[in-house]
């Protein structure tokens, strides 16, 4: 099974530059035909939040028609950029949820079983779990307790060590006074996997850069954006600053056979680069 991750469209409405320099409605358009190059086809793409850049109609309507020649089946969820109620409108297929709601649902079409978290916490940049979506996604895995799982969610339960980004992460529940969510590692999430053995891994956008790390021992990949990318400043008063490093998705292969090492993901950077160059010439003997 291959899985295509799309994630931080931040598409505006009209083809407008995002934050006046970036040309996001080109760049997923390169990232829909990057994908729909790809030999094998994915079994299914996920989007991972952040879709529109503001979370307006006009947003999800150029979205709608930029996505309409992919062939593969996909699904959504917010980001913080991003509304539930026009998201969901506009996307009511991709997002299998009841309107009105939290956009979360399982998908389990495929080998690998779907979960689709949502961290938005509408209005604000940082996430939230609280105990209404915790108790869901408690119910979800223990319908299927056997079953090889991968959560998709917006907002990573990390510290990233992007200072500015870290002030953005999962932080506790204030206003729904739902089990609150600690300031390191969002622990209700953490208690929740701790009491399921079939998560083998929870895919994450919102930080525009690849980090992939094992979190409360389950693997945990940040994919990078298809448009422009958080700079990856470690400094502890480094400014909230984007850049345009290669944009990529990434691609992850789930198997029954590969049980041995779990999730497999490799990057794949969209764009023209030089190559393919041969290593072989035509005899067989490695060019020198
Ligand atoms: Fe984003």
């Amino acid at each position: 099974m291959l899985i295509a991750q799309i994630t931080d469209l931040h598409i505006r409405a009209d083809r407008q530059l995002a934050y006046g320099q970036v040309d996001t409605a080109t760049a997923l358009e390169n990232a829909v035909a990057h994908v729909q190059a790809l030999d094998p086809a994915p079994d299914v793409i996920l989007f991972t939040g952040d879709i529109g850049d503001i979370g307006i109609a006009g947003e999800y309507d150029l979205v709608a028609e930029i996505l309409a020649p992919l062939s593969s089946p996909w699904y959504m969820i917010p980001g913080n950029h991003d509304r539930r109620v026009a998201l969901h409108r506009a996307f009511p297929r991709a997002i299998p949820a009841q309107a009105g709601g939290f956009l979360q649902y399982a998908v389990r079409d495929f080998p690998l079983h779907l979960i689709a978290l949502d961290t938005l916490h509408e209005g604000f940049g940082h996430g939230v779990l609280c105990a209404e979506r915790l108790t869901w996604l408690d119910r979800e895995l223990a319908r299927h307790p056997d079953q090889p799982t991968l959560i998709f969610m917006h907002h990573p339960p990390i510290i990233s060590g992007i200072n500015h980004m870290d002030g953005l992460r999962l932080l506790p529940d204030t206003n729904r006074g739902g089990t609150p969510v600690d300031e390191i590692g969002a622990a209700g999430l953490a208690a929740v996997l701790a009491r399921h053995r079939s998560v083998v891994g929870i895919i994450c956008g919102h930080i525009h850069r690849p980090i992939h790390c094992l979190w409360h021992g389950v693997p945990l990949c940040v994919a990078p954006s298809v448009a422009h990318q958080v700079v990856g400043d470690f400094r502890k008063n480094g400014p909230a600053a984007f850049n345009l490093e290669p944009p990529a998705i990434l691609l992850h292969f789930w198997s029954d056979a590969m049980h041995g090492q779990g999730l497999l993901t490799h990057t794949s950077y969209i764009g023209h680069y030089d190559g393919p160059y041969p290593f072989f010439d035509k005899t067989g003997k490695l060019i020198g």
